[in-house]
Formats: C-alpha cells, sequence, structure tokens
C-alpha cells in the first residue's frame, strides 16, 4: 500500500498582488480579538504569514526539479503546463503575497512521479500513469488534473488505511475511480459530500444542546493512536488542538500533525479536514459559509495537497477561533431546520469512533479457529447504508444482528436510521469487549456533537442459539441481519431454528441463501420457515465487505404469512422432477 506522503502540487502562481495583502498572523490576532460582534465576514486566510509558504515553495520546486532528472524528455514534455484555459475553476484565494489558485491545473504531476514514497509502495501506479501517457495523445495526457491526482493518491492512501477491504486494489485503479467519480469538482477531505440522505429521525437533540454548555464526556484522543501507531512518534511531531463540535467550544481534541511520517492505519490530518468540512456542511449558519469555504475549506485543502505543515495548522487555528465567535443559538436554529446531511457524514463519525477503539487491537480479532463458524468479517458502511434503505429500516424499526462482530452494524443502524432498537448478539470474547468499547465512545462522540443515540442494546460472549433474549426479540423484529458467509451447514440450520417465529413482513439480510441450494418442501420441514421466505438475490458490489474487494450476492428474505409460490414452480425444484421419464418397454 503506497505512503500517504504525497508529492507537492505543481508551483502556485506568484501574484503581482500588492503588499495590502501581506498580514501577520499577530495582526490577524489582534483584528480578531478586537472584533466584537461577529459579522458575516470571517478573518482571511490571506493573512496567513508567507514567508514560511514561499519558502516551502521554493524547498518544493527544487525537489521538483531534481527529481524530475531521471524522467525522459519525452515525459516532460508531456508534463507542460498547460494554458489556463483548462483550468478547473476560476476562484482562488490569496495567501500572503502567494496566490493560490484553487483551479486546477490539467497536467500530469511530475512530482508525483517522482516522489520516492509513491515510488516505492506503489509501482503500480506509476507503470500506470507511464503507459497513460504513451498511448493518449498530447491534449488527452494533459487532461490528468495535477492537484486532483496528488490530493486522490493521499486521501485515498488513506481511505486504503482505513478500508480494509481495498487494501488489495491497485491504486491505480482506485485512483481512476476517484477521478472518475469527483471530475469537475474541487479537492475535498470528504469524499462524495454531494450525496445527502434525508434524515430519518431527529437526529439532532436540540433540548440536550440547549441545556448544555460544556461538554462532560470523556473521549479517546486521537493522540492515543499516533502514539500507538508512529514508531518515530517523537519525531517531527506537532500537536495542535482541534475544536471538533462548534456546539461545544470549550473541548479541543490533541492532534499529532506530522506530514513526514504519516501512518497508513491513522491519519490525523486527514480526520482534521473531514471534522472541518461537516462543521461547515451541517452545522455552519448559511450566512457563514461562503467565507467559511474561502478562508477555511479551501486554504486548508491546498496546504494538505501541498504537505505544508505550517499553514496547515494555521488554519486549523483560524478554524477555531472562528468557531469561537459563531453566535451558538445560530447554530442551533440551523440544525433546527437541518432537513438532510452527506451520508458520509455517518460513516466518517463511525469510522473516528472504530480507529479509536478497533484499529490498534485488529490482532485481537484475528484469534479463531480457522475455518470455524467465527471466523472474522466485516459488512461495510455503505453497503450497509444501501442495503438497510432497500429493507425500509426507520425509527420505528427493530434491527438484530446475529453474529454482531464489534457492532459496527448495530451502531449504523441506531444513528444512521435511529431504529427504535438496535441488537446484537456476538458470541467471541474479544469482538464483545470491543463492542462494549465502541458503544461508549460512540455515546461520548454523539453528545459532543449533540446527535440523539437511539437504543442500542447486546448480548454478548454468547450464542444466539437457544438464546432466550434473542428468541423473545426475534418474534417483534423489523430486520434481521445474518452474515452468514462463512458459517458451516450446523450453524445455518441453527439460523433457521433461532429465525422460526419471525413475524410476517421481517426482512432478513444474508450473504448466504438462507434455503439452501436443491431445497424442496417435504414431509420433515413442512413447518419450516424456509417455507415462507421470499427469498430476492442481489447482486453484491465491488468494495462491500471487509475481506475482499470482489462482489458476489447478497439476500434479502421476506416471511410471507403463506408458502412461497416459487417452491412448488417444477422449474424451480430439485433436479429430478425436471427430468423427463423415460419409459422402456
Ligand atoms: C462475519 S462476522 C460478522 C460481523 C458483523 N455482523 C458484520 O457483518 O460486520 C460473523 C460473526 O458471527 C459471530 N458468531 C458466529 N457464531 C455465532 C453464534 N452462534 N452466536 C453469536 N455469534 C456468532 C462470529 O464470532 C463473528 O463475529
Amino acid at each position: 500500500m503506497s505512503s500517504n506522503h504525497e508529492p507537492p502540487e505543481e508551483k502556485p502562481e506568484s501574484t503581482s498582488s500588492s503588499d495590502s495583502d501581506l498580514t501577520s498572523v499577530s495582526q490577524l490576532d489582534s483584528v480578531s480579538e478586537q472584533s466584537t460582534e461577529i459579522e458575516a465576514t470571517l478573518p482571511d486566510s490571506k493573512q496567513l504569514n508567507t514567508e514560511t509558504k514561499t519558502g516551502t515553495i521554493s524547498k518544493l520546486l527544487n525537489d521538483e526539479k531534481s527529481d524530475c532528472s531521471e524522467i525522459s524528455d519525452k515525459v516532460k514534455e508531456k508534463l507542460m503546463p498547460v494554458p489556463e484555459s483548462s483550468y478547473r475553476d476560476s476562484s482562488s484565494t490569496s495567501l500572503g503575497n502567494i496566490q493560490f489558485t484553487t483551479k486546477r491545473p490539467r497536467k500530469v504531476e511530475p512530482s508525483i512521479i517522482s516522489s520516492p514514497e509513491i515510488l516505492n509502495t506503489s509501482m503500480n501506479v506509476e507503470t500506470a500513469r507511464y503507459s497513460q501517457l504513451e498511448s493518449n495523445n498530447t491534449t488527452t495526457q494533459t487532461t490528468k488534473p495535477t492537484a486532483t491526482y496528488a490530493t486522490s493518491i493521499s486521501k485515498l492512501s488513506s481511505a486504503q488505511n482505513s478500508t480494509p477491504n481495498i487494501k488489495n486494489k491497485p491504486l491505480a485503479r482506485l485512483f481512476s475511480e476517484y477521478n472518475d467519480a469527483h471530475e469537475g469538482e474541487q479537492s475535498r477531505f470528504v469524499e462524495n459530500y454531494k450525496t445527502m440522505i434525508q434524515l430519518h429521525y431527529k437526529m439532532f437533540d436540540l433540548d440536550y444542546i440547549e441545556s448544555k454548555a460544556t461538554f462532560m464526556g470523556t473521549l479517546i484522543p486521537s493522540t492515543m493512536l499516533t502514539k500507538h501507531f508512529t514508531n518515530l512518534y517523537e519525531q517531527k511531531v506537532t500537536k495542535i488542538k482541534l475544536i471538533p463540535s462548534p456546539l461545544f467550544i470549550d473541548y479541543e481534541e490533541d492532534y499529532d500533525i506530522n506530514f513526514e511520517n504519516i501512518d497508513k492505519r491513522f491519519n490525523p490530518m486527514l480526520e482534521i479536514g473531514k471534522i472541518i468540512e461537516y462543521t461547515y456542511l451541517i452545522f455552519l449558519p448559511e450566512r457563514f459559509k461562503s467565507n467559511f469555504e474561502r478562508n477555511i475549506i479551501t486554504p486548508l485543502n491546498l496546504s494538505y495537497d501541498n504537505l505544508n505543515k505550517e499553514d496547515f495548522i494555521r488554519i486549523v487555528s483560524l478554524h477555531n477561533e472562528t468557531l469561537r465567535k459563531i453566535p451558538r443559538k445560530e447554530i442551533l436554529s440551523q440544525l433546527k431546520n437541518i432537513k438532510s446531511i452527506p451520508q458520509s457524514f455517518i460513516h466518517d463519525f463511525l469510522q473516528c469512533v472504530y480507529s479509536r477503539i478497533v484499529t490498534p487491537r485488529a490482532n485481537d480479532l484475528k484469534h479463531y479457529e480457522a475455518f470455524s463458524n467465527n471466523v472474522y468479517g466485516e459488512l461495510l458502511p455503505k453497503f450497509l447504508s444501501d442495503v438497510f434503505m432497500q429493507c425500509n429500516l426507520n425509527s420505528n424499526s427493530i434491527f438484530i444482528d446475529l453474529g454482531s462482530g464489534v457492532g459496527n452494524c448495530v451502531v449504523q443502524a441506531a444513528l444512521e436510521y435511529g431504529c427504535k432498537l438496535s441488537f446484537g448478539c456476538e458470541i467471541m470474547k474479544n469482538a464483545s469487549t470491543l463492542t462494549e468499547l465502541q458503544q461508549v465512545e460512540l455515546e461520548n462522540r454523539c453528545k459532543l456533537f449533540g446527535i440523539r443515540l437511539q437504543a442500542i442494546d447486546f448480548s454478548l460472549r454468547t450464542s444466539f442459539v437457544n438464546n432466550e433474549k434473542v428468541s423473545t426479540l426475534l418474534k417483534k423484529c423489523d430486520v434481521v441481519l445474518v452474515n452468514n458467509f462463512l458459517f458451516d451447514s450446523d450453524l445455518n440450520k441453527q439460523v433457521e431454528n433461532t429465525l422460526k417465529d419471525l413475524k410476517i413482513g421481517c426482512k432478513v439480510i444474508s450473504l448466504k441463501n438462507l434455503r439452501p441450494s436443491g431445497y424442496t418442501i417435504d414431509f420433515f420441514n413442512i413447518e419450516s420457515i424456509l417455507n415462507r421466505l421470499k427469498i430476492e438475490q442481489f447482486k453484491l458490489n465491488e468494495d462491500c465487505v471487509s475481506w475482499t474487494h470482489k462482489g458476489g450476492e447478497y439476500y434479502i428474505s421476506t416471511v410471507l404469512e403463506d408458502f412461497d409460490e416459487t417452491l412448488f414452480d417444477p422449474s424451480r425444484r430439485h433436479r429430478k422432477t425436471r427430468r423427463p421419464s423415460k419409459y422402456s418397454r
């Protein structure tokens, strides 16, 4: 897998702009202090210190030059900057005397090719890019957006770390998928930020927010993770503070910033970027948005893409300053009227919890007997969002996960769909412990963001087979999940028995057909629930599960009042009934 180190972006244009653009950070601070009432105009990022920026840029340019010396003339030619007209958009922001354009030049990024980290760890990307260069004509060669490429690699690398199922997917392929999906968009930390979901329940607990002025919970700070993962922890780390929630500005989370040694499993800068973007997308009152975007979101993305630690840190503190000045009551009325949120918020929020609890202890989940029923694997958040929707999960539903692992599916059903009750049963000790830890962290993080977490319950360190609590709940349940992909036939038989009292209309999501192939009704199974299931098979897309990036199929079975008619369809019945009888004399 590639390192998250990212090569510098193309040389930003120097501006001919006047010195009036130059204002020091201290000036910015004093301006902030003086302002008694916050206006819709937020502090401008052009006031950021420019000296470091200039130094960094010249360093980047030098690096770029020397690194490019190995590149063939033919390739160099194709790396030439392209005309202004091919820039993606026209908005720009100024940081001191350097004009930082958010326009994305459509050219290939030389430093990507020369980045040692990328070269060492993802040769497939480089090969793919070179072959692309060779095969395309000049016009199309120059259409690869520089910054998007840089951003994509870095952000995809992080995605690879946090999403186990795409670990083995060639980075070049991920990149091209990412680029296709994001064509024409600005660089953003939040992926697919335009994909919104309607809120399925009153997600924000306004009474709670109004009643609490300070955050009382205890959270696991991100620094615990950086410490855990980074071998060279003591070196080159800068400690910074982020106000993650605009609702509780008294709470600051510690982060270790290090652009030089980004660990594959946890990238604090990426998490910060996402949190800040969600503040913008969800919590920020409308009148602050355009300035926040111009002065914080865009420069933060640029500083990340340019590996510019100094600017990144300054923009985070500018963000903190800004949040301190936004009237809380305006955020509250923003939340009062909110109807939809980006779907990725749910996934990233859960990832925040997962990365603090499960990621550092992932090895604990490997303590199972090979090929046993306890082989561990996870359904991934996007797939869950979709399949829950398909099953019409909602705030009146009871959801049960039989074999709930570390509790991911249960907490997502609660957080995203606000189910009346989300319940899980898990037999493995380690997975059960991680479930409990995830639940505590989730509850606290929800408080920090004013999220009303609906009822969650588990039956842990015990089997769902002959489990009274499970049996009682199953009778009222609306959606059952059983990730039975690796369950043996005995356990699948036990699942059948466990599900026997499901109510009519209940839906069962499974990865293997609950009715084994060749199943027919006979005298012995006439009472089985399997006869009353309408079973639909669906295509499981790629990247839906943690154990492989390949697709497959999944099933949704709906409990019917009566027998499933298809069981009487001779063409679907056992082979022997379809064979024409042969008579001989
Ligand atoms: C493939 S994992 C699925 C985890 C989670 N439901 C998901 O889809 O992300 C299957 C889980 O079922 C658990 N399991 C297997 N047999 C079980 C049983 N009889 N009772 C409860 N849990 C069981 C395993 O320990 C494992 O954690």
